[in-house]
């Protein structure tokens, strides 16, 4: 995922983007090449714009990605702890929790306190700890959530127990006359001259995270263990299985273990075995459905009620194994898993090695949810996906000036210039007056009753025509 991203992070604030071509190199490694995953980065010392380069990178999410996730958390439950500055844990978020609202004595007007820094919400320990990693998830070691090739402390995947040998891995350099035989013989800090990506040691992008400080050693390390044993607790996330599946394509000829190009990732080539075990055999145990990646989608933000078709470019979307008869293509499924942790499972229309064309559907309930290609058993990293609700009036009516409508998407009002949310006849100048606001429906004075009225709200705008009633004069009472 994000692999695209020139890591200038010696100045956070020049964190810019360039498009690298996949599967571009820097062999032999190490640094090793930077084509899938994170980059290998420190991240604790960002500023807002190092925050939207990544949330706003355009081949995986769309700039207006930020508002509208946001915003379908309005009636949302609010979770504890929560970034929302006025918020109440157990309630409902509402416009308020987020956007605070000032009282400015020289124009007597309301204004809005500034909500466009993410830093004044999201936290960070500014060079020990990254925004990602005080999070709930991260704190309850559910790593997966986002990140790919990655297995979660304690989910029962298998770790050898047989007594380490002179093919065990080793956590820095190996054994061999080159230092193959531990991660750091391909995993080591320099320069990646490929995509410009300045690469650091695993010391330093494994404790920048911020979990050493929390107190996590024990995740990462068992200081009892032998020096050949490790490894064994790296691999409470780097399992076997996952190990023995991640491959980037080296040649643009699809996935196929064995036959690679040497470098390109961990089963491509007896080179790669060698790397970590600094032995060779024919096929790793366990190497089936190589993790897929995501690195880019045509569009971040769908409307519910509509079917839209997606294309979703990245790596090992499909990959061949040697199976008893010959070569089998396995391919990805979409599975978008909405915040309830309910997951709905899409076929793609097609798919290729680094292609997906996928129809959202038109009944998918407005809402946040997690992409992810899968594989069989493997999962890619997480996408954003924001499914709006439609802004629709289906009937207005106006008597005396006073327009009611009815229609769906409204959600909440702020009486506030600038809020986002008003009702307006079309030529007018001013904004017609909000008696009442809810999801569906609004009373509004404006004046004068026109044939057509705009409303415009958080998801969205919409135009209706209006049904002019003639005013209804009442009789003076009777005395
Ligand atoms: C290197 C790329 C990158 C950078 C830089 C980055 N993010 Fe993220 N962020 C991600 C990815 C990837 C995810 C997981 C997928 C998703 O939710 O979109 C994520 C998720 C999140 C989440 C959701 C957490 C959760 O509990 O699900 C928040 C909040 C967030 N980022 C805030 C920030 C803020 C604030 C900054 C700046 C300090 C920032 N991010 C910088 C890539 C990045
Ligand atoms: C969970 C927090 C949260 C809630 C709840 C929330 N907002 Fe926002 N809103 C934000 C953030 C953060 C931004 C800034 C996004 C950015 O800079 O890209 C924003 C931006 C906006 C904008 C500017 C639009 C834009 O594209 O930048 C308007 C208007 C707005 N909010 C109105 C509302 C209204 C009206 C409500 C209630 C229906 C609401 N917000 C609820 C967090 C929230
Ligand atoms: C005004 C406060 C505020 C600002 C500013 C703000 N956020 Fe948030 N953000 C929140 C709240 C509140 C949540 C919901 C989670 C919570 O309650 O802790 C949230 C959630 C998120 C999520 C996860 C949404 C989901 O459920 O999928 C992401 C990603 C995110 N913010 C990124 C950003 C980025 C990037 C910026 C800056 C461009 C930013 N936020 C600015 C308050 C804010
Ligand atoms: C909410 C999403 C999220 C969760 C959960 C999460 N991470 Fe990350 N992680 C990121 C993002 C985004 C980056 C890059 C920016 C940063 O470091 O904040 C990152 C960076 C990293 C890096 C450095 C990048 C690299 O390729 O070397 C490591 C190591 C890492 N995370 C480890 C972990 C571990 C261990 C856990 C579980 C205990 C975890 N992460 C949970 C989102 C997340
Ligand atoms: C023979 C060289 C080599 C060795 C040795 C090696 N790797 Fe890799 N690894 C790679 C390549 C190449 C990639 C693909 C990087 C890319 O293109 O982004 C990769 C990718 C990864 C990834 C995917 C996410 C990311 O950040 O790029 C993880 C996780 C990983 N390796 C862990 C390990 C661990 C743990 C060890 C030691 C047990 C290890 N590797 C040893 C070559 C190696
Ligand atoms: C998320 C995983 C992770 C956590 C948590 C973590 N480390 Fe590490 N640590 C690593 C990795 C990866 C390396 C590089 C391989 C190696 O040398 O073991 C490393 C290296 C080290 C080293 C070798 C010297 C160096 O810095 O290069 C020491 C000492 C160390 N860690 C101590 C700690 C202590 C103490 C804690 C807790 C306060 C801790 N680590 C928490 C992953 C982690
Ligand atoms: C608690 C989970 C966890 C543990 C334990 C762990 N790692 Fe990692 N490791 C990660 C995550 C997350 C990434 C980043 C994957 C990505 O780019 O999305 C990572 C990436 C890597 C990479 C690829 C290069 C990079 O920085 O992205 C290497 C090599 C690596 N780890 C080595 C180690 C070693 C050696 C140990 C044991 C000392 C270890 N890891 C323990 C979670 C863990
Ligand atoms: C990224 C590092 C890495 C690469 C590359 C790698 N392996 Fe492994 N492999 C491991 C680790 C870690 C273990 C578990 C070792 C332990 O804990 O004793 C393992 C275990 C094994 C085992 C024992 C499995 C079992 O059931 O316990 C075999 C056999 C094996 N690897 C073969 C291969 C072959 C063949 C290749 C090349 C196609 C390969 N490996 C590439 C890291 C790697």
């Amino acid at each position: 995922m994000l692999k695209k991203i020139l890591c200038t992070l010696a100045m956070p604030a020049a964190l810019t983007f360039a498009y690298a071509v996949p599967a571009r190199s820097e062999v032999p490694p190490p640094p090793v090449n930077q084509n899938i995953g994170i980059p290998d980065g420190v991240f604790n010392n960002l500023v807002e714009a190092n925050c939207r380069a990544c949330h706003e990178d355009t081949t995986v999410v769309k700039p207006e990605t930020i508002p509208n996730r946001h915003h379908l958390l309005v009636g949302k439950t609010i979770p504890d702890p929560t970034a929302a500055p006025t918020g109440t844990p157990g309630a409902s978020y509402e416009c308020l929790s987020c956007h605070q609202m000032v009282w400015d004595d020289t124009t007597y007007t309301y204004s809005f306190v500034s909500f466009r820094d993410c830093l004044l919400c999201h936290q960070q320990l500014a060079g020990q700890a990254s925004v990602h990693h005080l999070t709930a998830k991260a704190l309850a070691d559910d790593c997966k959530a986002c990140h790919g090739p990655i297995d979660n402390p304690g989910d029962g995947h298998y770790i050898p127990t047989y007594e380490p040998s002179l093919v065990t891995p080793q956590v820095n350099l190996g054994t061999g006359t080159n230092g193959e035989g531990g991660c750091a013989f391909c995993h080591d800090a320099g320069l990646d001259s490929a995509s410009g990506i300045n690469v650091y040691n695993n010391a330093d992008t494994h404790h920048s995270t911020g979990l050493v400080y929390l107190g996590k050693c024990t995740l990462c390390h068992d200081v009892h263990a032998a020096d050949d044993a490790r490894i064994r607790q790296c691999e409470n996330c780097h399992g076997v299985n996952s190990l023995h599946n991640i491959q980037v394509d080296s040649d643009a000829n699809g996935i196929d273990p064995g036959t690679e190009a040497a470098y390109y990732g961990h089963i491509g080539n007896q080179d790669d075995c060698w790397g970590c075990h600094g032995f060779t055999a024919a096929a790793a145990p366990y190497s089936g459905p190589v993790i897929p990646d995501i690195s880019g989608v045509s569009a971040s933000t769908v409307t519910a009620g509509f079917d839209t078709q997606l294309t979703i470019s990245g790596a090992a979307f499909t990959n061949l194994v040697q199976g008893p008869t010959g070569p089998i293509e396995i391919t990805s499924t979409i599975s978008l898993t909405a915040a309830d942790g309910s997951a709905t499972v899409l076929t793609p229309d097609s798919i290729t090695e680094s292609t997906i064309v996928v129809t959202i559907p038109a009944t998918l309930a407005a809402g946040n949810y997690a992409l992810n290609a899968v594989k069989v058993k493997s999962v890619s990293n997480s996408v954003h996906l924001a499914v709006m609700p439609e802004v629709k009036i289906t009937s207005a009516s106006c008597t005396n000036g006073v327009v009611s409508i009815t229609g769906k998407g409204f959600s909440q009002y702020i009486n506030a210039s600038g809020s986002g949310t008003s009702v307006s006849l079309p030529d007018a100048v001013a904004n017609c007056t909000v008696l009442s606001w809810t999801d569906t429906t609004i009373d509004a004075q404006c004046g004068e009753c026109d044939p057509a009225i705009n409303v415009d709200s958080v998801y969205g705008e919409a135009y209706g025509a209006v049904s002019i009633r003639r005013a209804i004069i009442k009789k003076p009472a009777r005395r």
